[in-house]
């Protein structure tokens, strides 16, 4: 069975307290529940992965390599800054999603810039939890053989 890892960088963790008018009211576990149905439905395995900090996720990425079809990525913060995360992407070259929950482009200036997004097939914003699912349907479509 393929294997997909979902990776959430920072402040993720506090989905269901952290503005709630922009995030949701439902946990980071919510969340994971919400794709692991998705993934049956699929006939998918999924495992997650949430860091606060830089270098895990550069990690995470690295030890990806081998055992994962593919990657899911909500960075967080790090999507506008993180040279470090884009540069694990194209040293790993696995098929990545990148999304947000909330629509990036409707925010603050700094948020519509990622710096990660050039290495990924493509990125999904705006769609709250729903866009993890798709993202997986997607690459789930991208790597059958
Ligand atoms: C986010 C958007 C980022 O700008 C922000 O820093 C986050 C969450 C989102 O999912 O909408 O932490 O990635």
């Amino acid at each position: 069975m393929k294997k997909y890892l979902i990776i959430n960088g920072v402040n993720l963790n506090m989905l269901g307290v952290r503005e709630p008018g922009i995030y949701g009211n439902k946990s980071l576990k919510a969340l994971e529940d919400e794709v692991s149905k998705k993934a049956d439905e699929l006939g998918v395995e999924v495992a997650f992965y949430q860091s606060n900090i830089e270098g895990e996720i550069v990690n995470a990425i690295h030890d990806a390599l081998g055992k994962y079809s593919g990657i899911i990525i909500n960075p967080g913060a790090f999507t506008h800054y993180s040279y470090a995360i884009r540069d694990a992407f194209s040293s790993v070259r696995l098929p990545a999603i990148e999304v947000h929950i909330s629509n990036v482009h409707k925010r603050e200036e700094f948020r519509h810039n990622s710096v990660i997004a050039a290495e990924c097939t493509g990125q999904i914003c705006g769609l709250g939890f729903l866009g993890y699912s798709l993202a997986l349907e997607a690459l789930v479509n991208e790597t059958k053989d």
